[in-house]
């Protein structure tokens, strides 16, 4: 089985990911790292030096890698991954379980302003109002993709542990 997290960047998924991999024994694949391996370069130059267009169609290309050759993997999708190239279409496999990850803009913007650094989408927005009007917008634009995931989980209010655990529950 492939277990999917997806859902808006500072939503938790790579930290969820590791987890729950650790529980079920899986492999944990977290898409981004994947893609800088494989570019070797980190997704802030790929962005920077080859545009988004072309990190896009690199994301696709791993994604389609990644589901044809692994098994048994909890692989952590980036937060633009389900909105582009079809590939939640690519996502609907027998084997496959997506979980949408799904955050207020409130709760983001607090978890992503100390780390917008490394995201080259919000690195530029200074405040944390701006930031979570920005979000409250681009979530909106990206609810459809996101919500064609097979659980949506609203965990606002969960720890990680409970995440992991209701996760599993949808699983057996
Ligand atoms: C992106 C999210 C990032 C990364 C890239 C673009 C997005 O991943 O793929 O910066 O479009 O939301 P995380 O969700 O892991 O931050």
């Amino acid at each position: 089985m492939i277990i999917t997290l997806l859902g808006y960047m500072g939503g938790g998924k790579s930290t969820i990911g590791k987890q729950l991999a650790s529980v079920l024994k899986y492999s944990f694949i977290d898409l981004d790292v994947y893609i800088e391996e494989k570019e070797g370069k980190s997704v802030p130059e790929i962005f920077l030096e080859k545009g988004e267009i072309y990190f896009r169609k690199l994301e696709h290309v791993c994604l389609k890698e990644i589901i044809s050759n692994y098994n048994n993997i909890v692989l952590s999708l980036g937060g633009g991954t389900p909105c582009y190239a079809n590939n939640m279409g690519l996502l609907a496999q027998n084997n496959l379980q997506s979980f949408y990850l799904q955050l207020s803009p409130v709760n983001l913007a607090n978890r992503l302003f100390e780390q917008k650094q490394g995201r080259p989408l919000i690195a530029h927005i200074k405040t944390k109002q701006e930031l979570q009007d920005f979000i409250a917008v681009h979530l909106f634009e990206r609810q459809e993709f996101y919500r064609k995931a097979s659980v949506v989980l609203p965990v606002d209010k969960l720890s990680v542990q409970q995440v992991v655990a209701c996760i599993i529950a949808k699983l057996y």
